[in-house]
């Protein structure tokens, strides 16, 4: 470092569709210079000439031979990293995580993406050198011990070295909330756990929620809830972006806000927004535009205000088309707060089924049409959907409080104001 002025470089790779072992796409060259950041990103020429080189994201950084350059930005307001490698860094959770694996000090940028490679969301690796080792293998565990190890790191507990580890890959995936990596009938899950000071079951919640959406012709993972001891609940969703033996291989993915270049803690963007970029991008874009107005209503019906930019995404689909990932994070907040985190149309946050009806165009529906589906939806959401659940038992515990919720719902959103 001379002058303030420091550089770092990493390589950036891609799980190319069928294989195992990643191969080098790209260098990411941040040069900081006192308290700003900038940089550039360039595909490697011997990579631009595979004939299954795959983008990194179509929309903001096709493949070409010119590197990018990274405009300088204050640290402060998010650094020079794009977005599309911005999704590769962990959230809350797993920044406790690694915190606690580096003695309590928080990691760098270049250090959270270089450890969390083998479990995060999609196809992306980083790595200082050339060559990547391969991914170990995940060890079978008990779910009753990761539990305990998510535990006492949030009651910053002593937690022993093997579960230590555990806890690092549980990390790799994005988000806020207490989560681990588990594999089960050799496919890689990922598991969700309570948070200290839930008021209830959110896991069970969220099972709840999914198998709501899927009643509601939503695509959604294989899911589950496991009792992990003491009355709690583990929430266990099947990986979409991993497949083969022991889930070595994986699908690109990425977040709404890469496509959109949004960043998801912003109030920017919209669904309407999103639906351009399926329209862009989808391997069946009917069908996708289609799924994603169900989504948007869904989250209207069921109090989902959380819907914010990285809880949507898309996946790799062969041929340079994505197609939208199942349908991940929808969990009833049960605060009836009447504004989404995702604006509809880009106008306001209000949570409106009125809006969702006047937006039908931009989903290739006729408002006659999108009223139907939100009627249809309603009817589903706001009947017996307790008797539909295939859960066991949804506990009264939660029956009650959802049952409150989706009521004032149903008011907030103007289900009664739909003309028939
Ligand atoms: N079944 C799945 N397969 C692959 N990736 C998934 C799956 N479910 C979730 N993810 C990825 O893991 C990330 C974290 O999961 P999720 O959003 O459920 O966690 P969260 O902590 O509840 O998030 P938030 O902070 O938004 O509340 C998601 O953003 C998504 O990228
Ligand atoms: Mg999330």
């Amino acid at each position: 470092m001379t002058n303030g002025i420091s550089e770092n470089a990493l390589y950036v790779s891609l799980y190319l569709p069928g294989e195992t072992t990643p191969t080098t796409a790209a260098l990411l060259k941040l040069e900081r210079n006192n308290l700003q950041e900038g940089g550039q990103l360039a595909y490697g020429l011997g990579y631009l000439e595979r004939p299954d080189a795959q983008t990194l994201n179509p929309l903001h950084l096709p493949l070409q031979r010119e590197s990018f350059r990274l405009p300088a930005r204050l640290l402060r307001d998010g650094g020079a990293l794009p977005l599309t490698i911005k999704d590769a860094l962990p959230d809350a959770w797993g920044l406790r995580v690694l915190a606690n694996e580096l003695g309590g000090r928080l990691p760098s940028e270049r250090e959270q993406l270089l450890l969390t490679n083998e479990d995060r969301v999609g196809a992306m690796v980083f790595s200082e050198t050339r060559d990547m080792p391969p991914p170990a293998e995940l060890q079978h565990h008990e779910l009753a011990a990761l539990a305990d190890a998510v535990r006492r790191l949030q009651y910053d507990m002593e937690i022993p070295t093997p579960l230590k580890r555990l806890l690092l890959r549980g990390g790799s995936l994005g988000g806020t909330r207490p989560k681990a990596s588990f594999m089960h009938d050799h496919a890689l899950w990922l598991a969700k756990f309570p948070a200290a000071g839930d008021p209830l079951d959110v896991q069970m919640l969220e099972a709840a929620a999914l198998d709501l959406a899927k009643l509601c012709g939503i695509m959604v993972p294989q899911h589950m809830t496991l009792p992990i001891g003491r009355g709690e609940t583990a929430f266990l969703s099947r990986r979409f972006d991993r497949f083969g033996e022991a889930a070595q291989q994986r699908l690109h993915f990425l977040s709404a806000s890469a496509l959109l270049d949004i960043p998801y803690e912003s109030s920017d963007g919209s669904y309407v927004e999103f639906a351009r970029v399926i329209r862009r991008l989808s391997l069946r874009p009917g069908a996708d535009l289609l799924e994603l107005f169900r989504r948007m209503v869904f989250n209207l019906l069921i109090d989902n205000t959380d819907d914010h930019l990285k809880n949507h995404g898309m996946l790799w689909a062969g041929s340079n088309r994505y197609v939208l990932s199942p349908a991940f994070d929808i969990v009833p907040q049960l605060t009836n707060l009447g504004y989404q985190m995702l604006s509809i149309d880009g106008s306001t946050q209000e949570s409106s089924l009125e809006l969702a009806v006047q937006s039908a165009a931009h989903f290739d529906l006729s408002t006659d049409q999108a009223s139907a589906i939100i009627k249809e939806m309603a009817g589903v959401v706001y009947g017996q959907w307790w008797l539909n659940s295939p859960l066991p038992a949804l506990p009264e515990t939660l029956r009650k409080p959802m049952a409150r919720c989706f009521d004032r719902q149903k008011q907030i959103i103007g289900v009664g104001k739909l003309s028939s």
